[in-house]
């Protein structure tokens, strides 16, 4: 069986499970990804996926962007569907055939829910892309860390971005993918501290170096032991990327040249060459690696899901017992039977509109 038709039906059953609403009683995995600001973290989700992302210096990212990967075949046409709630209420669905127009549906999706400028905000926008072209993958890009603030930021503005990345990273069902570059002392690396804080195992944690051509050199040795899961050993381990460069942007080198750049990358490091080998390098390594994570993630929560979905049909069962006697004969009684099923109902959609608002600020 080929990977696609073997991880499908997983994917699609989260996704649907997630449309509804449903992780407001259900745990659902996803992959989110993290690091500091200009880490590179637009340009793995950019090289994974075919989509060009707003990307940029400075804060770019100022919303969770969910986004969802489909991979169709048989000719059809890319497409994509941008959707966020304003103030939790107001749904915005945008459609659209033209892959250029994704940085500005995402740009102002963000001005409508953060305001123009540099503020970030809780409020999710998901972007559905199904392509020929693009792996299955559930992905949620964050803001970047920053240290300081730039002017129009409030000065809390590192911790705000923390206790949003932090909401994201502390749930057991999420992957988290942490973006270090190589040209930076990895271990003080803030994602990295915070991935570790809340998964110290790293059970959960898949580490992506990038930049390996802008390393100092003689510091080779010592990132190719990181890689090697050497010097902070996480369980997922880790993979070297080697993304475009902004001169490469500029020169606006396609994807796929990129793929055959990288690649002759790695075959000619005089370091570097053996990742390739042990699966450890390249971003179509990387790509293969998460949707097995991912699958392998969803296998080990379905009996949970499975487990949660059983109470609460049995919660509903015992519910529908207690109507099925029907309503007493005499008046008296039958007035106090409607009442209470009636007091009943206004509960529900009270606790249903409340636990609305709890989904969107949980997300
Ligand atoms: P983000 O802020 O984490 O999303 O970072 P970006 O993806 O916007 O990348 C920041 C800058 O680093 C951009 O100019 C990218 O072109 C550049 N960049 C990213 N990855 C690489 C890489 O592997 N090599 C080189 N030379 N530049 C890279
Ligand atoms: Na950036
Ligand atoms: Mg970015």
């Amino acid at each position: 069986m080929n990977l696609q038709t073997y991880i499908r039906p997983y994917i699609d059953l989260i996704d649907t499970l997630r449309s509804v609403g449903i992780q407001k009683d259900l745990a659902l995995p996803t992959i989110v990804v993290i690091g500091d600001q200009s880490s590179g973290k637009s340009s793995v989700l950019e090289a994974l996926s075919g989509i060009a992302l707003p990307r940029g210096s400075g804060i770019v990212t100022r919303c969770p962007l969910e986004l969802r990967l489909r991979n169709v075949t048989g000719g059809v046409s890319w497409k994509a569907v941008l959707s966020y709630r304003k103030k939790k209420i107001e749904k915005t669905i945008i459609e659209f055939g033209d892959p250029s127009l994704v940085e500005k549906h995402v740009e102002e999706a963000q001005n409508e829910l953060a305001g123009k400028g540099v503020k970030i905000c809780d409020d999710l926008i998901t972007l559905e892309v199904r392509s020929a072209d693009v792996c299955d993958l559930t992905l949620i890009d964050l803001p970047g860390i920053a240290r300081v603030p730039v002017q129009g930021q409030p000065q809390d503005i590192g911790n705000q971005i923390k206790r949003l990345i932090m909401k994201f990273i502390e749930k057991q069902e999420t992957i988290n993918m942490v973006v270090v570059p190589c040209n930076i002392d990895i271990a003080t690396t803030e994602a990295l501290k915070m991935a570790q804080e809340i998964d110290p195992e790293g059970i959960r944690t898949l580490a992506i170096l990038t930049k390996p051509d802008l390393i100092d050199r003689g510091t080779e040795k010592n990132i190719l032991a990181v890689v090697q899961n050497k010097v902070i050993p996480l369980r997922k381990g880790y993979v070297m990327v080697k993304c475009r460069g902004q001169q490469q942007i500029d020169e606006k080198i396609p994807l796929v040249e990129a793929t055959q750049i990288e690649r002759d990358f790695f075959q000619n490091h005089d370091f570097f060459r053996p990742l390739l080998d042990e699966n450890k390098a390249t971003v179509k390594c990387l790509a293969i690696k998460l949707t097995q994570d991912l699958v392998s993630h969803i296998k080990k929560s379905l009996p949970k899901l499975d487990e949660q979905i059983k109470k609460q049909l049995w919660d509903v069962r015992n519910e529908l017992k207690e109507c099925e006697a029907g309503p007493p004969q005499d008046l008296k009684g039958a007035k106090q039977f409607l009442i209470k099923i009636l007091t009943k109902f206004n509960d529900k959609i009270k606790s249903l509109s409340l636990g609305e608002l709890i989904i969107e600020e949980n997300l």
